[in-house]
C-alpha cells in the first residue's frame, strides 16, 4: 500500500501542493501554507475499476416537487436572508469578522427560533456556558427554551445532536471544532473541511437545520473558507464596520433562495435590534445640502435602498494623488475617473479623492457608477447637488448610460422617502406609479453638460 504523502495546504484558497513554499501559486497569497496530513488514504484508484458499485436509483427531473417547508424565526430580517425562513435539514455558514456580532446575532436567532416553537441546540466552542448565558441575560434571553452546551470534540457534539434530534443546530464557531480522526489543530484547513463535512453530512442525513459560524480572516476570508463555502447550502456574511452600529447580514449564496439579499441591524446595547426601514437609518444624519453628496437609489437583493455617496476633491501634494474608497470597488473609481476624463474631459489629475458611502454600507452594484461620476463631479465643482432628488445608472466605457433593473422600485422608494426627481438613463422601465419626476440621461457629456452646465 502506498504510504499516505503529507501535503500542504494554503490556508487562504484551500489549494493543496506537494512542497511547501512561501508564496500559494494558486492565490498568490504569502506565507499561508501549512503542511497537513492528508484526510483520508481511502480505495486506491484500482480498486474502484475492479470492484463494482451499488446502483442507484435513478428519478425524474419532471416529478413535482413541493417548495421546501420553512421554519421562521419571526425575526424578519433573519428570515428575509435565509430567503424565507429555514431550511429543513441545511445547512447555513454565517461568516464575519471577530467581534462583529456573530455570536450575539445566533443565540437571538436561536432563542426567536426556540419561541416559535423549534428545539434548537447552541454549541460554543469559545465560550463557556456560563458565558453564553450572562450574554443571553444581557439580551434579555434568560427565559428561552435553547440548550446550551460549551464542547469542541465534533464526535461528541454529533452523538448528542443524534440523540437530542433538535430542529437547529448552532455551532459557534466551525474554527474550534476537531476530529480525532484528523490529525491536524483545531481551525487548521483539513480540520475546518472535515468538521464541516461531517456536520453538513449530518445535516442531510437527520433533516437538522445547522448553522456554523466562521470567522473571517483579514483578508475577508473564512479559514479554509472556499471549501466550507461550496459544501453548505446557504452562506451569509455579517458585515459592517467597527465605528458604525449598523450590522448587515448579507446572503452571498442561497440553493433555496435569491442570493444578495440582505437584513439590516443596529448593534445596541441590549443586542441587536432589526431596522425595517434601512433607507430612512442610512440618509438620517443628511442635513444641508452639501457638494459631493448624492442620494443613490440602489438595490441590495429584493430590497430598494436609498444611500448618501460622499466625495471629497482636494488638491494633491503627492506625485501620485490619492485615492481612497470606504464602501465600494476602487477598480471601478479607477474606471470612473477614468471615463470622466476620455469622455467628458474633466480631469482629476493632481487632486486626492476620497469616496465613501454613508452608514458603513458596501455597495457593489454597477448601478451606482452615475451617482459616484455625480458625486464626484459635485466635489470637484463644489456645486451641490439638489437635495430632493436621486440618481441611478450605469456607466459604460464609452460614456453612454446603460439602462438598470428594477428602475420602478428604486423610484418608489425614493418616493416613499419624500425625494421627488430622479436622474437615471434613458430606457429604464420606470412604470408610472411612483410620481417621482425622472430625467432621462442618454450619455456622460449629456449628464456633465445638463447638471453642471459644462462639459
Ligand atoms: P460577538 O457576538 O461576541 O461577536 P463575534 O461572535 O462575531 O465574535 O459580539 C461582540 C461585540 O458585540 C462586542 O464588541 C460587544 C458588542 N455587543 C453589544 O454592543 N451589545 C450587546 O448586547 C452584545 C451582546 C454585544
Ligand atoms: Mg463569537
Amino acid at each position: 500500500m502506498a504510504k499516505p504523502v503529507t501535503q500542504f495546504i494554503c490556508s487562504a484558497c484551500g489549494a493543496t501542493h506537494k512542497k511547501w513554499s512561501g508564496r500559494c501559486e494558486a492565490c498568490g497569497e504569502w506565507n499561508c501554507i501549512s503542511e497537513e496530513a492528508p484526510l483520508s488514504a481511502g480505495p486506491g484508484k484500482a480498486a474502484l475499476g475492479a470492484a463494482k458499485g451499488r446502483r442507484i436509483g435513478l428519478s425524474d427531473l419532471r416529478t413535482q416537487e413541493n417548495p421546501p417547508p420553512r421554519r421562521t424565526s419571526g425575526m424578519a430580517e433573519f428570515d428575509r436572508v435565509l430567503g424565507g425562513g429555514l431550511v429543513p435539514a441545511s445547512a447555513t455558514l454565517v461568516g464575519g469578522d471577530p467581534g462583529i456580532g456573530k455570536s450575539t446575532l445566533l443565540l437571538q436567532a436561536a432563542a426567536s427560533f426556540a419561541r416559535a416553537g423549534a428545539k434548537v441546540v447552541y454549541v460554543s466552542g469559545e465560550e463557556a456556558t456560563a458565558q453564553v448565558r450572562m450574554r443571553a441575560q444581557r439580551l434579555g434571553l434568560a427565559d428561552s427554551a435553547v440548550m446550551l452546551a460549551a464542547e469542541t470534540n465534533l464526535r461528541d457534539i454529533l452523538t448528542t445532536l443524534e440523540a437530542e434530534a433538535p430542529d437547529l443546530a448552532i455551532i459557534d464557531s466551525i474554527q474550534t471544532m476537531w476530529l480525532d480522526t484528523v490529525e491536524a489543530a483545531p481551525g487548521s484547513v483539513s480540520q475546518v473541511r472535515a468538521s464541516a463535512h461531517e456536520l453538513t453530512t449530518f445535516a442531510k442525513r437527520r433533516g437538522v437545520s445547522v448553522m456554523l459560524v466562521g470567522h473571517v480572516t483579514k483578508e475577508g476570508q473564512i479559514a479554509g473558507p472556499r471549501v466550507v463555502e461550496h459544501m453548505v447550502d446557504t452562506v451569509l456574511y455579517f458585515e459592517g464596520e467597527r465605528g458604525h452600529q449598523f450590522r448587515i447580514l448579507r446572503s452571498v449564496k442561497n440553493r433555496f433562495g435569491p442570493a444578495d439579499e440582505i437584513g439590516v441591524f443596529e448593534m445596541t446595547g441590549a443586542g441587536l435590534a432589526e431596522v425595517a426601514n434601512p433607507s430612512a437609518l442610512f440618509l438620517s444624519d443628511r442635513d444641508a445640502p452639501a457638494p459631493g453628496a448624492v442620494v443613490f437609489a440602489g438595490m441590495e437583493g429584493t430590497r430598494p435602498v436609498l444611500v448618501e455617496i460622499q466625495a471629497l476633491v482636494a488638491p494633491s501634494s503627492l506625485s501620485q494623488p490619492r485615492r481612497a474608497v470606504v464602501g465600494w470597488d476602487g477598480g471601478r473609481l479607477s474606471m470612473i475617473l477614468a471615463v470622466l476624463e476620455a469622455r467628458a474631459g474633466i480631469s482629476f489629475a493632481g487632486l486626492d479623492v476620497y469616496l465613501n458611502i454613508a452608514g458603513g454600507l458596501r455597495i457593489s452594484e454597477p448601478a451606482a457608477d452615475l451617482a459616484v461620476a455625480a458625486a464626484l463631479l459635485s466635489a470637484r465643482e463644489d456645486t451641490a447637488l439638489p437635495r430632493d432628488g436621486v440618481i441611478f445608472g450605469e456607466l459604460s466605457l464609452s460614456g453612454a448610460l446603460r439602462p438598470v433593473a428594477q428602475a420602478e422600485n428604486r423610484l418608489k422608494e425614493a418616493a416613499k422617502l419624500g425625494f421627488s426627481t430622479a436622474i437615471a438613463p434613458a430606457g429604464c422601465k420606470f412604470g408610472a406609479a411612483s410620481g417621482v419626476k425622472v430625467q432621462e440621461m442618454a450619455d456622460l457629456p449629456r449628464f456633465v453638460g445638463e447638471i453642471f452646465g459644462a462639459g
